[in-house]
């Protein structure tokens, strides 16, 4: 990875803020081989450049890294003045929700002032074009089933309502001057790793997520899975999902860059596959996948959890061409991949 390279000129390039962490990694790979020329700036708060060199044995192609926080005014200025870029896609801030109830001027900070200041560095910088890093958080506690764009927001926690905010400045931007292109993406749970096995989630600390979770549960490092409620109304009572792969998450990213290169415009998708799965079908394919059993037990529902989460992922695929391409099955092989090849992550 070379420092604060002069850019390949022909090739769009495209600036990834939090392009060390977990969906960012996976963007850097799917954009240097759709022919992005690519600049990540992360202040490595909650990742390792490690993943960084991984990208690039992958692609066997170079990156630049930048290491520095989106909060910092003179960074942004000097990234800015140095690189053309054609787009921003926006993964840096912070994602957890428990944390968020506890600090959330932390998380405010952080997401949003954060995305202003980024906001402010573009605008400077005349780089309308922005994908950004939304979720269905943003739905709070919806009553029907699948989520669709058009149901109302309304999120319950901090780190939800940081996403929300962020879409409303977006909102104002853009009706203030349109001659922006947004493209604010709604992920629901994003699981999976690329297929090489070299760069996966990797959580600093004890997993909040379930498939995080129950991956370390396999590969020895945690004992067991507690699953937060069995008395849901889903098939099987426990909480029902809407798992991506994060690759065919990122390759939403792409159409959605497509997509804003035909128009000026504010727009907002789902990516999600449309179908649910419980915590029990999870252990179970899990289990298949690793070959290992995933000892559990029951525990109270967690405070905030929905019964079911699922997108209508019609938009998507009706105005961005996308659709996901990889079932349950493999999105617990790619996780066992990587952690059975990398039982403690980045830190070994
Ligand atoms: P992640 O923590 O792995 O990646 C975020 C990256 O941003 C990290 O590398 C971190 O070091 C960096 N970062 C944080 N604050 C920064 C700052 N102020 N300046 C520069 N870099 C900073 O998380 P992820 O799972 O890859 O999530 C990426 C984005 O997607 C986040 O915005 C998250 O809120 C959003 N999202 C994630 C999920 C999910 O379940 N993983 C779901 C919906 C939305
Ligand atoms: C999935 C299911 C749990 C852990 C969160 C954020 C959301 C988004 C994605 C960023 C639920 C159950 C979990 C465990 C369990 N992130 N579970 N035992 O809650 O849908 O979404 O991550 O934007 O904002 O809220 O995902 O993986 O935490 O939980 O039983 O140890 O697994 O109750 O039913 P969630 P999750």
């Amino acid at each position: 990875m070379t420092k604060e390279k002069t850019p390949t000129p022909k090739k769009p390039q495209l600036l990834i803020t939090g392009g060390a962490g977990y969906i960012g990694s996976h963007m850097c790979v799917e954009s240097l081989q759709a022919g992005y020329d690519v600049v990540v700036l992360d202040n490595l708060s909650n990742s390792s450049p490690k993943s960084l060199a991984a990208v690039e044995r992958i692609t066997q192609k170079q990156l630049t890294f930048i290491e520095g926080d989106i909060r910092d005014d003179a960074k942004l200025k000097e990234v800015f003045s140095k690189h053309q870029f054609d787009a921003v896609v926006h993964f840096a801030g912070l994602k957890a929700v428990g944390e968020s109830n506890s600090e959330p001027l932390k998380y405010y900070d952080n997401n949003v002032h954060g995305t202003l200041r980024l906001l402010e560095a573009m605008a400077e910088h005349d780089v309308k074009t922005l994908v950004f890093s939304s979720s269905a958080t943003v739905y709070g506690m919806p009553e029907q089933m699948p989520i669709r764009e058009d149901f109302p927001t309304g999120a319950i926690n901090p780190y939800g309502k940081t996403k929300l905010n962020v879409e409303v400045i977006l909102q104002d931007l853009y009706a203030s001057d349109p001659s922006w292109r947004i493209g604010m993406l709604r992920y629901f749970n994003p699981v999976g790793a690329h297929a090489s096995g070299e760069i996966g989630e990797d959580p600093s600390d004890i997993p909040n997520n379930l498939m995080p979770y129950v991956s370390q549960v396999a590969v020895g490092r945690l004992k067991e899975l507690s699953i937060f409620g069995n008395d849901y109304d889903t098939h099987d009572g426990t909480g029902v999902r809407d798992y991506i792969h994060v690759v065919d998450l990122v390759q939403g990213h792409l159409k959605a860059l497509e997509f804003l290169a035909t128009k000026p415009q504010l727009s907002v998708h789902n990516l999600g596959t449309g179908t649910g799965y419980s915590v029990l079908d999870i252990v179970q394919a899990f289990e298949k996948a690793s070959g290992t059993p995933i000892p559990y037990k029951m525990a109270p529902r967690r405070e905030g959890d929905a019964a079911k989460s699922y997108a209508d992922p019609a938009k998507a695929k009706n105005e961005l061409g996308w659709t996901a391409q990889y079932d349950l099955e493999r999105m617990c092989a790619d996780v066992w991949r990587w952690q059975s090849q990398h039982p403690n992550g980045y830190s070994e």
